[in-house]
């Protein structure tokens, strides 16, 4: 079934809380739906039409002057399996955190790091979210999308997704249309502890499935604001990666200053140049930087979008400034 709503209050589809409206909400249930959509009224300009997932990685600044789409296709089920691993299919509008307690619950192994991320799966695959070492597309084994130009289904083996750190070939080709997604599960135990204090979370715990789930979720409440109760976009920005002479010249500059290898690359927190810029806990009006994560944008109650973009700019300028380093949002800004 295809559901319009027109000039649509997107408040509930946008976690910094934003008071937007867009002139075309249409959300969709199946793969046939699409079909049915492309071409239909108001569908006819493509290069207007913004795909949301649950709206967790996006800043509007303004109402959207185009149609917004939302699936709505669920559910999950097994495609195969054998002694070692599951292969589940995954609709693009299941809750992501639904998919992880899912597997969770199901002794399936491969997603428990990523629990309590917000958003929807299909956005999952695109973003290839990732946290506490681990990356969406680890287990991504193919995407199964709609060509909106040429109205086929096309299904992307993983090494044709482009994956790489928050980014794959569906964030530049929007004219895919992630409809399903296949995971590979590890039925045998595969704990991932080596990133930053989860395995001090976990403590002396028994490291099962549930536990570390667990002990991720404790992190992310600890450390990341609930959108719930203060609108944010998770991280706001990615964090920028520097060639070894600029690293040099920063690293004697600053001893201490965390970074993570990336091949002849360094990678260095965002958060850590924020902070040093002294913006962490610091807002300009009603957007604010979280005191906890300095990398979170947050609506501190009543901020606008051009509010948060106007933060978010002054606080790049000042990171530029300081590291001769331009940190790039992670969020769609629209
Ligand atoms: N740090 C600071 N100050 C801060 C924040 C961080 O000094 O205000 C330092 C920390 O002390 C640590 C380093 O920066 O040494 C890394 O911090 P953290 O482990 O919190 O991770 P991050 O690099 O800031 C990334 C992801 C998060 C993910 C965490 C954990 C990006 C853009 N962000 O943050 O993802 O949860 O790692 O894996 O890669 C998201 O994408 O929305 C998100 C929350």
């Amino acid at each position: 079934m295809i559901r319009k709503y027109v000039n649509y209050d997107l408040s509930s589809h946008n976690t910094f809380g934003l008071k937007v409206k867009s002139r075309l909400f249409v959300e969709y249930d199946s793969q046939d739906d699409l079909k049915d959509l492309f071409p239909s009224s108001g569908m006819n300009d493509k290069t207007k039409i913004f795909h949301i997932g649950g709206g967790s990685n996006v800043l509007f600044t303004d109402d959207y002057d185009g149609p917004v789409l939302h699936s709505a296709i669920k559910g999950i089920s097994v495609c195969e399996q054998d002694d070692k691993c599951v292969m589940l299919r995954a609709g693009a509008g299941v809750l992501w955190d639904d998919f992880v307690d899912y597997c969770v619950s199901h002794d399936l192994w491969g997603v428990e790091n990523l629990s309590l991320i917000p958003g929807e799966v299909g956005a999952a695959a695109v973003q290839n979210i990732g946290a506490y070492g681990v990356e969406a597309k680890d287990c991504i084994m193919s995407v199964e999308t709609f060509n909106t130009d040429t109205r086929e289904f096309v299904i992307f083996d993983k090494s044709d997704c482009a994956y790489s750190y928050r980014n794959s070939f569906f964030k530049q080709h929007k004219n895919y249309i992630v409809t399903h997604v296949r995971f590979r599960l590890s039925k045998e135990a595969r704990p991932q502890l080596g990133y930053g204090n989860l395995s001090g979370e976990l403590g002396q715990s028994e490291q099962t499935l549930r536990n570390i789930r667990n002990a991720v979720i404790d992190i992310r409440r600890k450390k990341l604001p609930d959108p719930a109760v203060t609108g944010n976009a998770g991280s706001f920005f990615v964090n920028p990666v520097v060639d070894r002479l600029h690293f040099e010249s920063l690293k004697r500059q600053y001893p201490d200053m965390p970074y993570y290898e990336v091949g002849e690359m360094f990678k260095i927190p965002a958060g850590w140049l924020i902070e040093q810029c002294g913006w962490k806990g610091k807002a300009l009006g009603k957007a604010g930087m979280y005191e906890k994560q300095a990398l979170v944008l947050v609506n501190l109650g009543g901020a606008t979008g051009r509010d948060i973009l106007h933060l978010a700019k002054t606080v790049m300028a000042d990171v530029y400034n300081k590291f001769g380093i331009e940190i790039r949002p992670e969020v769609n800004i629209l």
